[in-house]
């Protein structure tokens, strides 16, 4: 059988750049499925439940400050003259709580989070009991009606990390979805355009050998024109040196960033 990948390039970072068809993408995406799923096992220790609960985390790197600080714009905005409300997809335990306590300990919002590890949406449950976290992942997000969102509008629809692990087809169609629910959209992941050139019927993936899953880089602006939506702000993270030198700073994510889109 032929493969439908063609290797573009590796990268300074030791990133192999590969042109995939989208037959190899389902291929691709079940690999990072299958990452995920075994950390949903029902035999875990409680000291593997401590570790993944223990990796999350919130705090802001030099890579997601660009990010949180829109974010903290936007609860800023928004609670001066009405409700703040965030719908988020891949929401960990809550790591998007913390980022917004950075700037504002005692936030006071609505907030509906979608997680698909049992373990960490049942943290979530535990650490912030008036909020509601629902156990799914971006197939179940796509996979509601309207109706299962009383709490809709929401102010904005947030995914960090998450979408580069999701195969472009799921993306739009989680996209479609979120534009039915919001006027706005928050997302950190990786946004620099490829420098490389793609048939129309492929996408762009990246591989790394130390990484566990396939990276998926996505076309913002093709999918936020797809829903009538409009690129209001997209920034790549731009560290300092200094910044470069911190702990918290992984050179593998040079090209994420933020982009930030409303309602055309
Ligand atoms: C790197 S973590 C990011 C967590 C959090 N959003 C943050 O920024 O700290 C990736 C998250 O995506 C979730 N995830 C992985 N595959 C997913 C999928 N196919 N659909 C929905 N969520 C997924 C994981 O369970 C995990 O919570």
């Amino acid at each position: 059988m032929q493969i439908a990948i063609r290797n573009l390039k590796t990268d300074d970072l030791e990133r192999a750049h590969f042109a995939v068809e989208a037959e190899a993408i389902e291929t691709l995406y079940t690999h990072n499925l299958s990452f995920w799923s075994t950390r949903n096992r029902d035999d875990l220790s409680e000291g593997e439940k401590q570790t993944i609960i223990n990796d999350q985390n919130g705090a802001s790197t030099p890579q997601t400050c660009g990010a949180t600080d829109k974010l903290h714009k936007i609860y800023a905005e928004t609670t001066r003259h009405g409700e703040f409300s965030l719908l988020e997809i891949g929401a960990a335990n809550g790591t998007v709580m913390q980022r917004i306590g950075e700037k504002y300990p005692n936030p006071n919002f609505r907030y509906v989070g979608f997680e698909c590890l049992p373990i960490l949406a049942e943290d979530f449950r535990e650490k912030f009991p008036g909020q509601t976290m629902h156990l799914g992942d971006v197939d179940d997000f796509i996979a509601k009606e309207k109706s299962f969102f009383p709490e809709a509008p929401f102010t904005l629809f947030y995914a960090s990390v998450v979408f580069i692990m999701i195969k472009p087809d799921l993306v739009r169609k989680a996209l479609e979805k979120a534009a039915k629910l919001t006027d706005q959209i928050l997302i950190y992941d990786y946004v620099e355009r490829p420098d490389v050139e793609l048939d129309p019927s492929e996408s762009l993936v990246l591989h790394m050998t130390n990484r566990p899953v396939y990276w998926f880089i996505h076309a913002w602006e093709d999918y936020f024109s797809e829903i009538g939506f409009k690129i209001a702000d997209m920034k790549v993270a731009n560290p300092t040196d200094a910044e470069m030198r911190s702990p918290g700073y992984d050179p593998q994510l040079r090209g994420s960033g933020y982009v930030h889109a409303v309602r055309a």
